[in-house]
């Protein structure tokens, strides 16, 4: 037991977090939580506290009577995000938003190996980051099932040229609708996503192909590749996770069922790979036909405002993502509909001063200025 990897989970209590503490009981001799992150959700991060008996935990707000209670059964202290990525091996960031940034930086420029799932730290500062990978030695390995496919198809190709990364979508919940009907849609319905059970917002982020556009970001910074290399294909079975085009034009996609243990396993354990846990395996007979196709963005203007912003870069991406945290909230709050929201982001996009190779306390402002505009532009801007 001695030479198992420490591991800090950022997020255990969400949807990603939890599936990591899945792979890990898998492997109790490969892997030991030493730390768990949180927000508000102390019920759930108390019984992780006695179930994996970690030295840190952090959550937000004052810890609840349960929370304090498992606290001091386990011994735990409660320590920093960004101070609990260095007394790990590796840290699994399953926070959504900001709150991955700082931890993941820390954990870069300490050269430590990050198994990166809040795709908001690239799309918000990527470049920063890759400077913090550079400079410091650390690497990132990707949760994201897609980026874990690119990332795979790459292995072995280090000195080849990418022509094009291929980034399937399944299309999200209404990829069959059209503008009228989507005009309708409600919270509850946007949701049910057909694949992938997943958080909140990053649900209606499929639902409106904005998950896609941040994944493209996520993809230049991640690969260190231009966005004109990086196109979006429909492929609504969920079994080709992406696809990487090299330049004799040979092109290599990774195939697996859709299930998030995978890639995080993977994340965790590079550059090994371990027995999959428990779940049925990949039976191309039975899917018959895969289908590709090409994303609509008259239906779903968020991927083009994404894919815009990707290309603008400076402060666009974060302003970008701020406005749509804002105006997913707002979506869920049931105060505007669901075209609404691409129609909040290019309002505060077309206001949005850029500024070119910001620094990290200009990025921060950026995101504060894009949220605070998103939460006044008038409903009804896109009818
Ligand atoms: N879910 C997926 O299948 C999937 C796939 C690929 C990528 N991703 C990306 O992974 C990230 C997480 O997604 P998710 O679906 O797991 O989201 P989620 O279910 O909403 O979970 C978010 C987690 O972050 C925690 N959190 C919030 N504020 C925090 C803070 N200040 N410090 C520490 N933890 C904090 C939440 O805690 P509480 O619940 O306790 O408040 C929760 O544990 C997102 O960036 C998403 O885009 C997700």
């Amino acid at each position: 037991m001695t030479d198992r990897k420490k591991v800090a989970i950022l997020g255990s209590t969400g949807s990603i977090g939890r599936q990591a503490l899945d792979v890990i009981r898998q492997f109790p001799d490969r892997w030991e939580v030493v730390a768990l992150a949180a927000g508000r959700n102390h019920e759930l991060l108390a019984a992780q506290i006695d179930e994996f008996r970690p030295s840190w935990a952090s959550w937000e707000g004052a810890a609840s009577g349960a929370l304090a209670e498992a606290m001091e059964r386990a011994g735990s202290k409660r320590l920093d995000t960004a101070e609990m990525v260095l007394a790990c091996d590796i840290p699994l960031v399953g926070t959504a938003g900001a709150a991955g940034l700082m931890p993941t930086l820390t954990a870069l420029r300490a050269g430590k190996p990050v198994a990166i799932a809040n795709k908001e730290v690239l799309v918000m500062a990527g470049h920063i980051v890759r400077r913090a990978m550079e400079t410091g030695g650390g690497a990132l390995h990707p949760v994201d099932s897609e980026h874990s496919a690119i990332w795979q198809c790459l292995w072995g190709e280090e000195s080849h040229g990418i022509r094009r990364i291929l980034l399937t979508a399944s299309g999200g919940a209404f990829r069959d609708l059209d503008r009228s009907a989507l005009a309708g849609v409600t919270a509850e319905q946007a949701l049910n996503h057909p694949t992938w059970n997943m958080g909140r917002k990053i649900t209606v982020d499929s639902a409106t192909l904005m998950n896609k556009g941040m994944e493209t970001i996520e993809a230049m910074w991640l690969f260190d590749v231009p966005m004109e290399k990086v196109e979006v294909v429909l492929h609504r079975e969920s079994v080709v996770h992406s696809l990487v085009e090299f330049s004799d034009g040979s092109v290599k996609a990774q195939l697996g069922v859709p299930d998030m243990r995978l890639p995080i396993q993977l994340a965790l354990a590079y550059p090994e790979r371990m027995p999959a846990p428990p779940m049925p395996t990949l039976d191309l007979g039975a899917i018959g036909t895969l289908h590709f196709g090409t994303p609509d963005t008259d239906r779903f203007p968020c991927l083009k405002l994404a894919m815009e912003s990707g290309r603008r870069g400076g402060t666009f991406p974060a302003a970008m993502a701020a406005a749509d945290e804002v105006a997913v909230e707002r979506f869920l709050a049931g105060e505007v509909g669901f075209l609404d929201i691409p129609g909040i982001i290019e309002a505060v996009l077309e206001k949005h001063e850029r500024v070119a190779d910001p620094d990290l306390e200009t990025v921060l402002e950026a995101d504060r200025i894009a949220r605070e505009a998103a939460r006044r532009v008038a409903v009804g801007v896109s009818a």
